[in-house]
């Protein structure tokens, strides 16, 4: 964050106040947020002046900010979460590794239609010439790269059924409804404009 408001600072020149909005979802906790920014010597609001953090619950799969707004979005780590459980599986953590096709395409068009809306709601919200950051999972056309983790997440998921320390009830909901995008799915939205 330093760094970018260094960048809005010098390279874009913004000499007002910058208003840092920290986005996540309704549920989230955010009581450890405000109390870093404001005690940790590590904060960006170290050697900064007229820079006002404020934080919302919201969803960044809708818009946020009013139409023409931000110069610049930041997402880290998050887009490659979806809202809910929609594939829960028997077979694996993670539908994207389940032996059903069903399952396994739900979570790619879950995916492809997150990416849209997500980038559909920034494209209204940024300023023109305004820029987005984002870092998520990513995958290559045949691995995720962390099948070794899950694989063995998983098996000690079944152990523990087997030892009767989870249910059946309890299993189907370990599901995580995360997964990650080829570099040929992020730029499917915009491709060619
Ligand atoms: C792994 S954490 C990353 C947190 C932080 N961005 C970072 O890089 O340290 C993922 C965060 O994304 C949030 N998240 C997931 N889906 C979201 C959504 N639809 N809208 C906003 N935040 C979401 C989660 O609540 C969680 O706090």
């Amino acid at each position: 964050m330093s760094s970018a408001l260094g960048v809005l600072r010098y390279e874009r020149a913004l000499t007002g106040p910058i208003t840092l909005a920290h986005i996540d979802l309704p549920t989230n906790d955010f009581n450890s947020l405000p109390r870093l920014i404001d005690a940790s010597p590590g904060s960006y609001l170290v050697g900064q002046e007229n820079v006002w953090p404020v934080a919302a619950g919201r969803s960044h799969v809708g818009q946020v900010f009013p139409h023409a707004s931000v110069d610049l979005g930041w997402n880290a780590n998050a887009i490659h979460w979806m809202s809910e459980n929609f594939a829960a599986v028997r077979d694996h953590g993670w539908a994207i590794f389940s032996r059903e096709t069903e399952a396994r395409r739900k979570v790619e068009d879950r995916l492809a239609r997150h990416w849209i809306e997500f980038l559909s709601a920034r494209s209204r919200e940024l300023k023109p010439g305004g820029r987005l950051v984002c870092q998520f999972m990513a995958r290559r056309e045949h691995r995720h790269g962390f099948e070794y983790i899950a694989d063995v997440f998983w098996a000690s998921v079944e152990d523990a059924c087997r030892d009767r320390i989870v249910d059946a009830g309890e299993l189907m909901a370990m599901t995580a409804p995360s997964a990650g995008r080829s570099a040929e799915q992020a730029r499917a939205p915009i491709a060619g404009s």
